[in-house]
Order: C-alpha cells, then structure tokens, then sequence
C-alpha cells in the first residue's frame, strides 16, 4: 500500500518508518527543509534508540522516501496519516490543533483520488469531525474518509511499542476506512495485539483516558509513598505486593518524582478541559493532576531537608535531567521545577545527563552542564538522582563517596538499595521507603 505520513517527531517517524518495514511504500511529509535533509541521510531528529538503522534500512530498500512536499506524498496514496504535534498552547495550556488542521488543508489540496485520512496524533474529542469538515469544504468533488488511530509508543521503546502494541484501535465512521486500516496492520496480526473498531470519537477519547489512567496510578503510589514515608513503610515493597493482584497490576507503580513528559501532563489537562466543557466532573483526574503539580516542588523541599534545612551557597548535584531513560526530550521534565526551587533557594546547580543536555541547556539557566557524572559530582554538597538511566544505576558509589563534599544522596527513583548506599557511607534520602 502506498501511506503518506505527515509530521516525522516521535509518532510520525516510528509510523512512517514501521510501516515501511511492514512492506509498504511511504512517504514521510515534513515542512521543515533542514529535517528533511537529515532523515534522507539517514539521521533523525530524534533520539530513539533502533530508529535509525531503521530508517537507513527502509531508505535503502526504496520503500521510505521524505519530501516537503504534501503533494508528492499524496499522489496515489491510499491512507494518509495526520501525525503533527499538538504542544500546549501558552495561552491556557489547551492542545495547540493548527497543525493538525493545517495538514487536513495540505491534504485535501494534494489528494488524487478516494483517500483514508487517519488522525494519529493525539487530539481531543471531535477533532475527526473538524478535520473531515475541513477536507470536504477545501475538495467537495472527493470522496474519503476520516479515521482516527491513536498511537501508544513510550518514548525509549517506541519501535518495539509500535511493533507488538497491546491493543491496536481504529475509530472509524464507514467500511472503507475500517478496510484500509485492517489491511494496513494485517502483519502485526502475527503479534496477537487485539484490534478494537469503534467509532471515532470513542477512539480519540481512548487515548486520553488509557494516559489519564496510568498518570493517575503513578500518582497514587507516589502518594502511598508519601504516607509510607510517614510510617515506616516500604513503598516498593508494598507496589509489588498490591501489584501483583492481577486485577491492578505492577506496572506504572514505580514511585519517583511525580510524571514528566510531552504527553501525561497535557493530555491530562486536555481531558479536563474537554469534561468541563461538557460539564462532566473528573475529579479523580483533576487530584492526579494537582498531586502531580504539588510533588514536583515537594521534591526540592526533600533535597532542602536532606541537606539540613538549607542549601545556600551548596552545590547540588542532579545526575539525570530528562523525564525518563532513553530519551533526550526534556519535555516537563520534574528536573525543571527541581532546578529551578533549589537554584531560587540558593544552591548552585551542576547538572549531567547521557543526552538530555543539549535541550537542557535551552530551558535551564545558570547551571554547569558536564558530560561525565562524576565531574559534575565533584565536591557536591548533595547528589540528586533524577533519571533512572542504565548508566546512572551502576554508578561507582565508592568513587562518588570520595569525590564528593559530603556524601548526601536523593535518590528520586529509588534506584540504588539503602543497606548498599549506606555500605558505601552515603547518608540516604529515597522515595517512601527509610534510608
Ligand atoms: C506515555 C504512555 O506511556 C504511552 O502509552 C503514550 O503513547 C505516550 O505517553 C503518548 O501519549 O504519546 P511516555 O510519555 O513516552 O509515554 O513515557 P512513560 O514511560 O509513560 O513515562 C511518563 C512519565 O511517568 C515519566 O516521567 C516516568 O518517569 C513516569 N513514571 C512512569 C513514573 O513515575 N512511574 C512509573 O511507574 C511509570
């Protein structure tokens, strides 16, 4: 089948790519000249560990090519995808839809024949119905159809996400839209993955609430680790225990410094957005968002504390800056609001991460970047483990120990076990559990 992809950031690029090692003949659609460049050359633009030896590889068999041009893409294709990005608007923090609906007019002017649209993007409830009114009003002589496909890769696992996903949905209004997705997918059929068909609109709130749910289980234990704090208990022990009633689950259980990220905390306020404006209370949503604001200061409270109630002219230590492992997106990334309390409290910051450095560095000021762990740990007062990347759980603690000022670790992620901590003569902070 021939696809068109537009948008090549995480959704665009995973798709376009998977789906051309499916088989399929893709072409990837970017506005922007300079990224076009570089993912011809085989590079992308972001990080994501696999993507380009795919890319290369898609590239090189003739089934991937990458244009600016919607209507090269468009020119007897079958199924086109709406992959752009839907930042928070500045103004109120609501979805930001003018690409989506640009690449609705880009499409609609470039189409040749009956054509699939699908809306992977995530977006809110009733997007579909704009994009389709905007399609037929730009080329009433057209016949096709509006789909909507949420996509639900991580970050840092995103090709193996997309390639054995756990369900697969397709919000579909008409047969023709249903076929051309169900033919799309029919390889990933060998995976297992379930495929639910529903209607679009229930589609497009699927995945509002699939992300709505896990933030509001990560929020949960982060405050079971609060109260675990207060009465000696053991929050990791106690996830695994509750985790393993198979009505609840262990995953998404891990509690840290409160979720991070392009998407919980935007798609969570765009879900509230949408109840308010229909008028449906989500209260439970609306206490995992709060819970969430709140944690992310209460975290640089507990590096005040570690400290021993002040950390003027201290030097902090965070070792890790991005939401999670495996990414460079510093997207509301908990290490901000961190950074940002300690520094106003009077620390002076020293920062590493394995490659979050570079969009660090535009959204943080005054802090010494390094790109060596144990560089940026030398004479700190306060080590603060923010990100649970691999490098960063198998640190050398006796190294650490003796570079250090004094040896007072925050570990936000729980990574490293207490009695080993202490083994090493570390005094240790975690996260609901004794030190
Ligand atoms: C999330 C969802 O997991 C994907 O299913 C979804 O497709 C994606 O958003 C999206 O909407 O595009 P992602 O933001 O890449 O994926 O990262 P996650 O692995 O979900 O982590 C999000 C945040 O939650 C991170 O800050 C992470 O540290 C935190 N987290 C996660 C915890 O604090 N505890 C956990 O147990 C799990």
């Amino acid at each position: 089948m021939k696809v068109a992809v537009i948008g090549t950031g995480y959704v665009g690029l995973v798709a376009g790519v998977c789906f051309a090692d499916m088989g399929n003949r893709v072409v990837c659609v970017d506005t922007n000249a300079a990224t076009v460049e570089k993912l011809r050359a085989g590079r992308s633009p972001i990080y994501e560990p696999g993507i380009e030896e795919l890319l290369r590889r898609n590239i090189a068999a003739g089934r991937l090519t990458v244009t600016t041009q919607a209507r090269e893409a468009l020119d007897g294709t079958e199924a086109a995808f709406i992959c752009v990005g839907t930042p928070p608007r500045d103004s109120d923090g609501e979805p930001d839809l003018s690409l989506v609906y640009g690449a609705a007019k880009d499409i609609a002017n470039a189409m040749t024949g009956p054509l699939t649209v699908v809306v992977k993007s995530t977006v809110p409830v009733g997007t579909g119905d704009a994009v389709e009114e905007i399609i037929r009003r730009t080329r009433p002589d057209m016949s096709f159809s509006v789909a909507s496909n949420p996509e639900f890769l991580r970050e840092g696992s995103a090709l193996a996400d997309f390639q054995s996903p756990d369900r697969i949905v397709f919000g579909v209004e008409d047969a023709k839209a249903e076929e051309t997705l169900r033919k799309l997918y029919l390889p990933l059929r060998a995976t297992g993955a379930p495929q639910i068909v529903t209607r679009r609109r229930t589609s497009e709130l699927i995945k509002y609430a699939a992300n709505a749910f896990l933030a509001t289980k990560i929020s949960f234990i982060n405050e079971m680790a609060d109260l675990c704090e207060k009465v000696e208990g053991d929050v990791t022990e106690l996830a695994a225990a509750v985790g393993l009633d198979s009505r609840i689950g262990g995953a998404f259980l891990r509690a840290g410094p409160g979720y991070g990220g392009s998407c919980f905390p935007k798609d969570t306020c765009a879900l509230l957005h949408t109840a308010q404006e229909y008028g449906v209370p989500l209260r439970v949503v609306e206490g995992t968002v709060a819970a969430n604001n709140a944690r992310k200061h209460r975290m640089a409270q507990k590096v005040i504390e570690a400290a021993g109630g002040s950390v003027i002219g201290m030097k902090i230590a965070v070792l890790g800056l991005t939401f999670k492992p495996d990414t460079d997106d510093m997207r509301d990334a908990p290490s901000i609001p961190l950074i940002r309390h300690l520094q106003r409290a009077g620390a002076e910051i020293a920062a590493y991460d394995p490659q979050g450095l570079r969009q660090a560095r535009d959204r943080l000021g005054n802090v010494a970047f390094h790109g060596d762990p144990y560089e940026c740990a030398a004479d700190a007062d306060v080590v603060v483990l923010m990100t649970e990347w691999n490098e960063l759980r198998s640190l050398d603690l006796g190294r650490l120990h003796r570079i250090m000022r004094t040896p007072v670790m925050v570990d936000l992620r729980n990574i490293y076990p207490p009695e080993l901590a202490r083994r090493f003569g570390f005094r240790l902070v975690n996260i609901g559990r004794p030190g």
